[in-house]
């Protein structure tokens, strides 16, 4: 268990993993943040295969190619918007982090790497969803040996300090 989540600062598109997940919306035809830098990094095959899906539902997450990325997968899931806490977005943001896992695992991923989901457009506090993020894989991969590696992947130093707390302070 210890070593196998790794709280790092950086620019998912750019990281050579098996597998990144994108923070996207229901649609999955693209967006702004963390969406749109995957899907300028991966070229236009990505919308493509995004256009086939169908949509996803919020908490719930499926697998593209990764096309131009150095990732081999994209793991599209649909965080919750944050509304004060009352509409059941800590069980929501949960699933998001459990079904990427699920998905990953059933595709032979070893390396995963997650952005802070919702914490952008989607307003979740940063804090809070640091605390969802880091019990959530720690408890998948208790219980599960794929994936061998999970990278938490922040964007910017407010993003990697609270990651880093919640990944000491975790049990
Ligand atoms: N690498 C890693 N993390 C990133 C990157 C990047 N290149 N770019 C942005 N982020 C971080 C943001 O700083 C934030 O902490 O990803 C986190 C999630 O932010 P958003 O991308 O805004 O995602 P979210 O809050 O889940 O909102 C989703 O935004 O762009 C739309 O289509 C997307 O409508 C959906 C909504």
């Amino acid at each position: 268990m210890d070593g196998r989540i790794e709280v790092i600062e950086g620019d998912i598109t750019k990281l050579q993993v098996d597998a990144i997940v994108n923070a996207a919306n229901s649609s999955l035809l693209g967006g702004g943040g963390v969406d749109g830098a995957i899907h300028r990094a991966a070229g236009p095959g990505l919308l493509e295969e995004c256009r086939t899906l169908g949509g996803c539902q919020t908490g719930d997450a499926k697998l593209t190619r990764g096309y131009n990325l150095p990732a081999k997968y994209v793991i599209h899931t649909v965080g919750p918007v944050w509304c004060g806490g009352t509409r059941g977005e800590e069980k929501l943001l949960e699933s998001c982090y459990r079904r990427s896992l699920e998905i990953a695992g059933a595709n032979d991923c070893r390396t995963v790497a997650f952005p802070a989901i919702s914490t952008g457009v989607y307003g979740y506090p940063m804090d809070l969803a640091a605390d969802v993020a880091v019990r959530t894989v720690k408890s998948f991969l208790k219980d599960h040996d794929k994936p061998r590696k999970v990278y938490l992947v922040c964007f910017g130093q407010q993003a990697f300090s609270e990651f880093q707390r919640a990944l000491a302070s975790a049990v």
